[in-house]
């Protein structure tokens, strides 16, 4: 999944988990989990991370290799926020080079105005990382997770200033990713605008899978 910040690639990749049987694999997640560890890697990340800066990417490669080796991943996997550079893209497609290439790369289009409204009412779950948007997606008692009922709380690179960081780095570092792949015959983008089930069903209609069918069929095929 590629876009800017805030384009719903994590909302999405969540639902395609569900629909297609693979796991989500998102770097954002890899790094924050890092950095509440305390690891020196987690800590190094973080300070990158709260300016709005990329992670350098050897951080990051080793991270997202070590996620790719999991079991829960040998059917298939969905990335949420890598690659991000040129070199992250490279790197991927030789750690992928004997298992197979991307199958497809969807980018999200969504223009900046409503990034920002997107970006300043998200919260998320401090337990089990569910997502919400004070206004689009409401939880149902407020500063709580409707799921498992824990504390909901706003990124700390959620900040204005912080987001527009995000924002350049974006168009300077990532969005050249989408001439990439397009050279190579496999993007798809994909209007981030409406509901975010219309979104997901606009990307599974760009799949061309019906994604019932193919849970099963990779649940089938898992050892
Ligand atoms: P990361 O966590 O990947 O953040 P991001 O790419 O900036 O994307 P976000 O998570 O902010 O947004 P999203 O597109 O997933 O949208 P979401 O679904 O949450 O990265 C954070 C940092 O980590 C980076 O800045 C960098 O420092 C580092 N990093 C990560 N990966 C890296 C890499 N590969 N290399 C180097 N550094 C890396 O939705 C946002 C909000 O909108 C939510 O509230 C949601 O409920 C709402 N929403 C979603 N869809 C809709 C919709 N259709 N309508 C209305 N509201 C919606």
């Amino acid at each position: 999944m590629l876009g800017p910040p805030g384009a719903g690639k994590g909302t999405q990749a969540r639902v395609l988990q569900d629909r297609l049987g693979v796991p989500q694999i998102a770097s954002g997640d890899l790094l924050r989990a890092a950095a509440r560890d305390r690891s020196t890697l987690g800590l190094n990340a973080k300070r990158y991370m709260d300016r709005g800066s990329l992670v350098p990417d050897e951080v990051v490669l080793k991270l997202i290799a070590a996620r790719l080796h999991e079991s829960d991943a040998a059917a298939g996997f969905i990335l949420d926020g890598f690659p991000r550079t040129r070199e992250q893209a490279e790197a991927l497609a030789t750690m992928l080079k004997d298992s197979g290439a991307l199958d497809r790369v969807i980018a999200l289009n969504v223009p900046d105005e409503e990034i920002i409204k997107r970006i300043s009412g998200r919260r998320t779950c401090r337990n089990c990382g569910e997502m919400y948007h004070l206004v689009f997606d409401p939880p149902r008692n407020q500063d709580h997770c409707n799921e498992c009922n824990s504390e909901l709380y706003q990124r700390d690179d959620d900040s204005e200033d912080t987001l527009r960081m995000r924002l350049q780095v974006y168009v300077a570092e990532t969005r050249p990713l989408l001439e990439y792949y397009q050279r190579q015959g496999i993007l798809t983008q994909v209007d981030g605008i409406g509901r975010p089930e219309e979104v997901a069903g606009r990307i599974l209609k760009q799949l061309g899978v019906d994604g019932a069918k193919l849970a099963a069929a990779k649940k089938g095929a898992q050892p």
